[in-house]
């Protein structure tokens, strides 16, 4: 499938390769920036919007058409594996996910579902209706929410500053934690599996909430799961592995074999790049808040990252978490042409 790409650069940069430029894309770059984003969204809710294969394709679309980036990703949510297992999602306005039924309980846990694929079918056709809409111009990258941090979700039962109820569980009933997280990750693997199969070019692995974890915490109830999905999946596409922790875990997350590391805006990028074994590439890590600067700053804060990263083969160009809401389309576009315009 690679090989028919017309723009491959972030194939290449995945696994690697020379590259005349970085591939740029960014994270949520199909969102609330855009106003055209808002047009679909004011005639649906946003599970609609993921649900309904045409309307997700849509979406998906929007970043293509509008800002010329180098891969597209699929538009959909990393709760909807945990929606899939049972838990009863929804977005509210201005509120974030939401679980109205929280993991509070040996019972609750025993009631997430694995076997749960048949739920997921609306994604493996969104995939395939952007497909034919990409016509092989980019690559679509396919993704899931990493377990430590769809067990957050789950056990919070929303977004969360502290994740205190999810450290109190690792800390007084590991067992019960690694219970679910084992349920979670073999989710995931089927999940992505079932992407790659309906043809996503590239797939990332979002493990947001990382960073609150501590060192040891870190390796037992996230790394380990991370490291057991990326070794259970179908390797014939590129895996990014993100999460926001980056900047101290980079290189126990190399241990789990990703492709590619997405990096948190805190780390020297050519740093961890150097501190990581030869053939692990790099995504990142602009500090998305520059783009509500002044499109001059914009230009230099860019600039200066590439400085850093001239000489390095498997460097993709990302922010080091995703485009704020309140962002100016025209700078995340501005953005987008400078990475564009630069050349090794
Ligand atoms: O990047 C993309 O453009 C692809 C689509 C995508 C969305 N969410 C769309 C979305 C992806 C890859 C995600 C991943 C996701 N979702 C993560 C991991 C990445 C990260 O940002 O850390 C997480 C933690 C979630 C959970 C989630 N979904 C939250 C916390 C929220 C609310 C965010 C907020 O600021 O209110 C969502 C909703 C969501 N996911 C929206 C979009 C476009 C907004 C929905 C709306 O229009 O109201």
């Amino acid at each position: 499938m690679n090989q028919t790409l017309q723009n491959d650069l972030l194939i290449k940069a995945a696994l690697s390769q020379k590259t005349e430029r970085p591939p740029v894309w960014m994270m949520r770059q199909a969102g609330r920036f855009m106003p055209e984003y808002w047009e679909i969204k004011n005639k649906y809710s946003f599970l609609e919007m993921c649900k309904t294969p045409e309307i997700a394709a849509d979406v998906t679309m929007l970043p293509v058409d509008l800002l010329g980036i180098d891969a597209a990703i699929l538009f959909s949510d990393i709760l909807v594996t945990a929606e899939a297992m049972g838990g009863d999602l929804s977005f509210e306005q201005g509120v974030g996910p939401r679980f109205s039924n929280p993991i509070r309980s040996k019972a609750d846990a025993e009631n997430l579902a694995v076997d749960c694929l048949d739920k997921l079918q609306y994604v493996a056709d969104a995939i395939r209706v952007i497909q034919q809409r990409l016509d092989g111009s980019i690559p679509l990258i396919g993704f899931a929410g990493a377990p430590f941090t769809i067990l957050s979700y789950l056990v919070e039962g929303g977004s969360s500053k502290d994740f205190k109820r999810t450290k109190l569980l690792l800390n007084n009933e590991p067992q019960l934690a690694h219970y679910i997280l084992q349920k979670i990750a073999d989710v995931t693997i089927q999940y992505l599996n079932m992407q790659i199969d309906a043809g996503v070019n590239a797939v990332q692995l979002f493990d947001s909430w990382a960073i609150a974890l501590s060192w040891n915490d870190y390796r037992d109830f996230s790394h380990y799961y991370n490291k057991y999905i990326l070794a259970n999946i179908k390797r014939s596409v590129p895996v990014i592995s993100f999460c926001k922790g980056s900047s101290v875990f980079a290189r126990m997350m190399a241990e789990a074999n990703p492709d590619v590391i997405s990096v948190d805006w805190n780390a020297d990028l050519k740093n961890i790049k150097q501190a990581l074994p030869a053939g692990i590439a790099v995504q990142g890590n602009l500090d998305p808040f520059v783009l509500y600067a002044d499109k001059r700053v914009i230009t230099e804060k860019i600039h200066q990252l590439f400085e850093r990263m001239r000489d390095q083969n498997g460097f993709i160009f990302n922010l080091g978490h995703g485009i704020m809401p309140d962002i100016p389309f025209d700078n995340v576009k501005h953005a987008i042409e400078v990475v564009k315009e630069f050349r090794y």
